[in-house]
């Protein structure tokens, strides 16, 4: 029989404890409980009400997880300047999008579009009659289902947003008796998760309704069943490209005595490869959700949806390819991100979580469409920085430097020999073992 650990048992009824009770259960189970109470209770807020915000996020909190808020500077959108709020635990990636970011300030900024809105949700049903009956009544349907919903599609349609059209997907021929009604929304300036849902599984009531009650399904033996109503996070549609350009002489000298041409082909090649083979395709689209992602979450927007949005429309023709291009024609050097991003700048978290609604407004608060181009933008960024030092200095020696600070802390350097450290480094490799064996001399010293 294996040996049981200490932490090896159910805790029942956890969610119905107070938080100083749960604390104090998961402190028991840590070597130090004394300790762990404290540690746990250093990161609570000391403004109890802006605590009780963060506790009711979610189930079970009992403390909260730090992650730095930065700025990326000087991000150009379409002739705009940004500077744009990020959340990211990785050194380098803010360094990396501010560089790019200054980088292509200097030449024209980012440009950006978004192509279209459209978000999807369905409801999947069973249901073995004949199918052009259904489609017979198809129509009739569509009104049905519109007028089942127009209390709850009121406040978006005000906003400018809704129902966009309904679809009827047969997938009878993989699973059997399987149809999917698949509805196209606007939602506007909110990412909609709640609105879509909430009007699918009304859909899903007045569907099994509208089958029970037409007489086209009278003869009918089954009834509609559904199986589940939810909407999609593959948002294909609601689609936006950011893009930079140049001239091949603009990029002349940007390492060492490399030309223009000579980077701008070596940069292609690089993002070929990543057209290529997935191994490098997923290193190179999670270099791009490093500047998405963490303007999705100090904005408030759910991260999650975005990546699987974006990772699914990296497969679109049925392999997982990079999600940035470059072309080359007339001595130009054309680089572009095309990608999904699903998100709102109103409801949900961007308003509820005091920092997002900061970040929102740093931005202008901007609308969800702009927020997209701002979001591709600083992907875009991040790519760049990424592929230029991978196919010039390497990525290392930006990574080490921006590493060096934690290499410090987890050695636990003092104020003074961090700064002697900084000094030294600037000239001198970073690695563990040396920024190891520089404190370790000048403690000896
Ligand atoms: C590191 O977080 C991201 C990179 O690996 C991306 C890339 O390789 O393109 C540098």
């Amino acid at each position: 029989m294996p040996k049981r650990r200490k932490r090896d048992f159910l805790i029942r009824g956890f969610s119905k404890l107070l938080k100083e009770d749960k604390v104090k259960i998961v402190s028991e189970l840590m070597d130090n409980q004394v300790e762990a109470m404290e540690l746990l209770k250093s990161f609570w807020h000391s403004d109890n009400s802006k605590q009780k915000i963060f506790d009711e996020f979610s189930e079970n909190t009992i403390s909260n997880y730090y992650i730095p808020y930065g700025v990326a500077p000087n991000v150009v959108v379409n002739g705009r300047t940004y500077h744009v709020p990020v959340v990211i635990e990785e050194s380098s990636v803010v360094a990396a999008a501010s560089s790019s970011s200054k980088f292509w300030s200097e030449r024209g900024g980012f440009k950006a579009k978004v192509v279209d809105v459209e978000k999807i949700g369905q409801v999947h049903f069973l249901w073995s009659g004949t199918k052009s009956k259904l489609e017979e009544v198809f129509d009739e349907l569509k009104y049905y289902l519109r007028g089942a919903t127009k209390e709850t599609t009121k406040n978006m349609e005000a906003r400018g947003g809704g129902i966009i059209d309904f679809k009827l997907e047969d997938f009878t021929d993989e699973i059997e008796n399987y149809y999917q009604l698949k509805v196209t929304f606007n939602t506007a300036d909110s990412m909609g998760a709640n609105f879509i849902n909430s009007c699918l599984e009304e859909f899903a009531t007045a569907l099994q309704d509208f089958f029970k009650t037409h007489d086209i399904f009278k003869d009918d033996a089954m009834e509609c069943e559904i199986v589940m109503s939810i909407l999609s996070n593959y948002t294909p549609n609601c689609l936006v490209k950011a893009w930079v350009e140049c001239d091949f002489a603009r990029l002349d000298g940007i390492y060492k005595d490399m030309t223009g041409e000579q980077f701008a082909r070596k940069f292609q090649t690089a993002v070929k490869i990543a057209e290529t083979d997935v191994y490098r395709a997923t290193t190179h689209n999670k270099g791009v959700f490093n500047g998405i992602d963490a303007v999705a979450i100090a904005t408030g927007n759910d991260f999650r949806a975005i990546e699987a949005a974006g990772h699914a429309y990296a497969t679109r023709d049925g392999k997982y390819r990079s999600l940035t291009s470059v072309t080359i024609s007339d001595d130009r050097f054309y680089y572009e991100l095309e990608i999904p991003i699903a998100l709102g700048t109103v409801g949900g978290l961007t308003s509820l979580h005091p920092l997002a609604k900061h970040s929102l407004e740093l931005l202008g608060n901007p609308s969800a469409n702009e927020l997209m181009m701002i979001v591709a933008s600083v992907g875009l960024a991040n790519n760049f920085a990424a592929i230029r030092s991978l196919v010039t200095k390497g990525i290392q020696i930006g990574h080490m430097k921006m590493h060096l600070y934690n290499i410090l802390n987890h050695i636990e350097a003092t104020k003074d020999e961090k700064d002697k450290a900084v000094e030294h480094f600037v000239t001198n490799k970073v690695s563990y073992g040396a920024v190891q064996k520089f404190i370790d001399n000048l403690r000896n010293s």
